[in-house]
């Protein structure tokens, strides 16, 4: 019933963003209309983990009304009801869940059951697992976990280091990820520009950056961009003995040996990543000559999460974020507070999250 009803509303919504945005920064944003499309052509049931609150019910419609997922509400549906009639927003193809209310008891204790086998030796008793379930970060995780839904979002209420525990409990880490991170898409008058990690590792080791920058590349790749990468710091090739520096130097050398292929330099500060003409004039064996960088990694959280941030607010960058990087299934964990437009660009990037993983485990049984 829900995808018929999705199927006859014919709103370009998403083409007016982006043609809106092209405006405001005076160029052809044509990747946010190259991912409408794409989602659209499979959208994915998504779930809304905290649909009571007016800007969740409102990116919930819009994701809908624009065809690029199936929204699943969780919230108390009395409460969520009467803000979408006070709001005139029209919920009635969405399937609403109150994972706290007795009609969810069997569910709550199939999830709290699987649960409890991932947690049992982490200290989580089988009274207390099921009774986690309650939540509905723990229950929208295991709706994905348990294959109920594709993908979920959540977040917005709570501490962002809270809203992650449970995607990590839950649905765990990609085969041969040792770390998730966060990666932030910035829509720049000269282009989409990637920054990680911006959101959870607080000081990586430097094999630990060299993960987090092949998990950005891949995700940058996702997007069907070549990623051209520059590691940064306050020192440029060597010029800095300090440790820092040479931790973000060993970090690239490390992703240059997993991945020869790669385009990337480092350490670097980002005014020589962007001026050409100082790269080739001072440092002409960089392989970021004539290269247009569009991925930055930070040698830190705090680096990265106030490069982001002061892009954002004095940049003018419209963000696209946090994108959790290396886990398993789609978890997206929006920032405390996000706008409805940063909530249904997270939709959109769940979906693609959704369709990029399922054709991934595809092509796994396939094998
Ligand atoms: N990747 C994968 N797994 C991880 C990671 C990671 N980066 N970090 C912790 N874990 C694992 C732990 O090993 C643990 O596993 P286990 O319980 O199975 O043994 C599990 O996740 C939970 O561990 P905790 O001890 O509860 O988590 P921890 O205290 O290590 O915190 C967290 C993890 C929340 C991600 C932490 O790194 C953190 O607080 N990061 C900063 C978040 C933040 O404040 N971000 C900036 C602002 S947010 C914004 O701008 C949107």
């Amino acid at each position: 019933a829900i995808e018929s009803g999705v199927a006859q509303k014919t709103i370009t919504d998403w083409e007016t963003y982006a043609i809106e945005l092209d405006k405001r920064l005076g160029l052809d944003n044509q990747l946010m209309r190259v991912l409408g499309a794409k989602a659209r052509r499979n959208p994915k049931r998504l779930v809304f983990a905290e649909a009571d609150n007016i800007k969740i019910l409102k990116s919930a419609q819009i994701a809908y009304d624009e065809r690029i997922a199936y929204p699943i509400l969780l919230g108390d549906e009395r409460t969520i009801r009467q803000m979408a009639l006070d709001n005139s927003i029209d919920i009635d193809d969405m399937p609403i869940i109150d994972p706290r209310n007795d009609e969810y008891e069997e569910k709550r204790k199939q999830f709290g059951e699987l649960f409890f086998k991932k947690r049992q030796r982490k200290g989580v008793n089988q009274y207390e697992a099921t009774k986690m379930m309650k939540d509905r970060t723990y229950f929208g995780c295991m709706m994905v976990e348990n294959g109920d839904a594709d993908a979920v979002i959540s977040g917005l209420t709570r501490n962002y280091a809270d809203a992650i525990r449970p995607a990590l409990q839950v649905i765990g880490m990609e085969e041969g990820v040792k770390k998730i991170a966060g990666m932030y898409m910035l829509l720049t008058k000269r282009g989409p520009l990637f920054l990680a990690d911006t959101t959870v590792n607080l000081n990586p080791t430097a094999e630990e950056l060299a993960d987090i920058t092949l998990l950005a590349a891949k995700e940058v790749r996702s997007f069907n961009l070549v990623p051209r990468i520059a590691m940064l710091s306050y020192s440029n090739f060597g010029s800095s003995d300090t440790p820092e520096a040479k931790l973000v130097a060993r970090a690239k050398d490390i992703v240059k040996q997993k991945d020869p292929t790669i385009i990337i330099d480092g350490e670097m500060q980002p005014n020589i990543a962007f001026n050409q003409e100082i790269l080739r004039d001072n440092y002409p064996f960089s392989e970021l000559v004539d290269q247009e960088v569009n991925t930055l990694i930070f040698p830190n959280l705090a680096a990265g999460n106030i490069a982001y941030n002061l892009m954002k607010e004095i940049g003018g960058a419209d963000a696209v974020g946090p994108i959790l990087l290396g886990l398993k299934k789609p978890v997206h964990v929006l920032q405390l507070g996000s706008s409805v437009r940063s909530i249904t660009n997270m939709a959109l990037i769940a979906v693609i999250d959704a369709q990029l993983k399922c054709e991934n485990s595809n092509q796994e049984s396939a094998k």
